[in-house]
């Protein structure tokens, strides 16, 4: 008793100082957990995927050979010639034309002599990534003319001056075969090489030289680099769309994405350059090329492997507007629209129709089970909306589930857009792909962009979209684009976006990923180099909301009103009905730490989860070095009626510059109606 006496004047103290935060700095949110307003797409947040950045050759495709076919514009580029231990040889490129018109070239390796060798070495992608104890298939079409001349290759550490595995091939016949060899690395490299020698007097001609790491992403043959498709499954998108982006327009029409070409066995998909090689001189990147080792098959199984829904976007007669901006004429658009119905039944025809059983030999006799496709991408005007109403009368025919997702030009306001929204409203256009790369502002200021957009029209796929800062002088890492800032603006944006789910129905940003010494753009979702990648502030963002999607919006307000920025809150919350969950996303942009108190229907939460993800400093980023600088710390809070929320006084303390996510389970069922 007299232990409690002592504790009185701090027990009242504690009281007055709880009374006095309520009254002056606690927010009070009300969560009517019972009053779902609108459901939230299985598809809500997914990912953008182009080949930018080296995203696909020298990212994503696990390919480590850079101009395996001769096919880019200097045949050798990438290659290096040498002649070993007194040997003489040499590479003489034959274009064989007609007899393989997608490949034409190969190399007529000549060896000169028995003495020592002639060899060939290639650079990789900025380098080859390999990892000490894997094994990598290399593989080789190879034809022999006269003498048996041998292959060594070498795995080469960065200077070349050591081996890292080495194999043999020999035996090679008058036809042209595939060959394939094992080997297994002695130490790790992010800059390693591959060395293919030559020796016995003879010629030998070869083709498709490629080194192949016998893992990929689920073991998928021609497959994925493990790390990059992990970070991309662990989003758990709701879609991908591919393959871009500009790069579906192309420069010009003749450089424009075709997916047919990117189909079927890999050395009969024609390699074209890269249109991010020349877009911006001072990235440019000479030797960025497409080689399709990654096309749309590969790109319907990614998604399928991860569980999202595939959505292609085609090219619609329209190359890029900032480049040529050629257009095919109206009468001469019927190839442009056969290749969509075409890509309709490669996902979903039968296996006896032309497409569908490609697809099945390809390996997948199952349908992908396609529902939508873009036409076109960042179109504009009025050339758009002609060719747009040609494919959209040709597919809604054929295939009346399909649904379209149509441009609404590059930019999120402004005549382009604005005449685009009302035209393609007025056809019914199923969704309208909204892009914006603009400052943290502009996301904090649109925070409420879609609460007024009509409910009954067509549906928004905000299908690119990153906060931009302005680039700081002298910045070393190429992360730094990838500020805490930026990713803060998105996810204040990003909570009217799961508000208003009717209308938003999916989201991506972009682009994608990003080689730290190969990039054209930033910012982007993950940077990688040959051997490890990182998820960006941005990253954690956009899994902590895809990761905690929900199933129904509920209302989340104060005073009556949604929070989108008053006193520098915005909130969103979701209920789970198959989960049974109600998860709700605060994010507090100011620069104090904040109060809350969240009044849930009276009732008390059994379990709460609550994950932060904040920074000391907006500038902040993660690195290859440093990746997990800015990253999501979770933690299980215990709430009791009758008590504050835990860890301050007055309730739920959001730090200063913070999103947070509170994931909550309740003893009883929620009432909802
Ligand atoms: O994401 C990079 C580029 O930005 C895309 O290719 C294009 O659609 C947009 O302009």
């Amino acid at each position: 008793m007299k232990r409690l006496l002592l504790q009185l004047p701090l027990l009242l103290i504690t009281l007055l100082l709880q009374l006095s935060l309520k009254a002056q700095d606690v927010k009070t949110i009300n969560i009517q957990v019972d009053k779902p307003t609108v459901k939230i797409q299985p598809t809500m947040w997914g990912i953008f995927f182009e080949d930018i950045n080296f995203a696909a050759d020298g990212g994503l495709y696990a390919e480590l050979v850079k101009n395996r076919s001769f096919e880019f514009a200097k045949p050798l580029m990438g290659w290096k010639e040498i002649q070993g231990d007194g040997g003489s040889g040499n590479s003489l490129i034959i274009n064989r034309g007609n007899e393989n018109i997608n490949n034409p070239r190969f190399d007529r390796v000549t060896v000169k002599s028995n003495n020592g060798y002639y060899a060939i070495i290639n650079e990789g992608f900025r380098g080859m990534g390999i990892q000490q104890g894997k094994t990598y298939n290399f593989s080789v079409l190879a034809r022999k003319g006269a003498g048996n001349t041998k292959i060594h290759i070498k795995l080469l550490s960065a200077d070349g001056k050591t081996s890292l595995g080495e194999a043999d091939l020999q035996g090679f016949t008058t036809q042209w075969a595939k060959y394939t060899v094992p080997v297994t690395a002695t130490a790790t490299e992010a800059k390693g090489q591959l060395s293919v020698a030559f020796s016995n007097q003879g010629v030998l001609d070869i083709d498709m030289v490629s080194l192949f790491p016998q893992e990929t992403f689920k073991n998928r043959p021609n497959g994925l680099r493990v790390d990059l498709a992990e970070k991309l499954a662990d989003l758990h998108p709701g879609f991908v769309r591919f393959p871009g982006g500009c790069i579906v327009e192309g420069r010009d029409l003749a450089n424009r994405y075709q997916w047919k070409k990117t189909v079927g066995n890999v050395e009969d998909r024609e390699l074209i350059i890269n249109r991010w090689n020349t877009e911006f001189p001072f990235r440019s990147a000479p030797d960025y090329f497409q080689s399709y080792g990654m096309g749309f098959y590969e790109y319907f199984q990614l998604a399928e492997d991860i569980g999202a829904e595939p959505l292609p976007i085609l090219n619609c007669g329209m190359a890029c507007q900032y480049n040529t901006g050629e257009v095919a004429p109206l009468d001469q658009l019927d190839p442009f629209i056969q290749d969509a119905l075409d890509l309709i039944e490669f996902a979903n025809g039968a296996v006896t129709t032309k497409w569908g059983a490609l697809r099945a030999k390809m390996g997948h006799p199952k349908p992908f089970n396609l529902k939508m496709m873009g036409v076109g991408n960042e179109q504009w005007d009025v050339q758009y909306l002609d060719r747009y109403k040609l494919f959209a009368k040709a597919i809604n025919t054929k295939y009346p589930t399909i649904k379209l997702v149509t441009s609404s030009g590059p930019s999120p306001s402004g005549d382009k857009f604005d005449y685009l929204q009302t035209e393609l409203r007025a056809q019914k256009a199923n969704f309208l792909d909204e892009h914006y790369y603009q400052s943290p502002d502009w996301f904090l200021q649109n925070a409420g962009r879609y609460d007024n957009y009509d409910r009954n029209s067509s549906k928004i796929f905000a299908g690119e979209y990153a906060a931009h800062i302005k680039e700081p002088k002298n910045a070393k890492e190429s992360e730094v684009m990838n500020t805490w800032i930026s990713a803060l603006a998105e996810a204040a944006f990003m909570t009217g976006l799961e508000r208003n789910a009717d209308v938003v129905q999916m989201a991506s940003y972009a682009p994608l990923l990003a080689h730290v010494d190969a990039w054209q753009w930033r910012p982007d979702l993950i940077w990688f180099d040959n051997l490890r990648s990182v998820g960006t502030p941005n990253y954690y963002v956009q899994k902590l909301y895809a990761n905690n999607k929900g199933t129904d919006v509920v209302p989340a307000l104060m005073d009556g009103k949604v929070l989108e920025g008053k006193d520098s809150l915005y909130v969103s919350s979701v209920i789970d009905k198959d989960k049974k969950l109600l998860i709700v996303k605060l994010v507090n942009t100011s620069t104090k730490d904040v109060a809350v108190s969240l009044n849930i229907n009276q009732m008390v939460p059994q379990k709460c989860k609550w994950t932060e993800l904040t920074s000391a400093n907006y500038m902040d980023i993660n690195t290859l070095d440093d990746p997990k600088k800015i990253y999501p710390v979770e933690k299980e809070i215990m709430l009791t009626k009758g008590v504050k929320w835990d860890d301050s006084v007055a309730g739920l303390t959001l730090k200063r510059g913070s999103v947070n996510v509170l994931t909550m389970t309740f003893p009883q069922t929620i009432n909802i109606r």
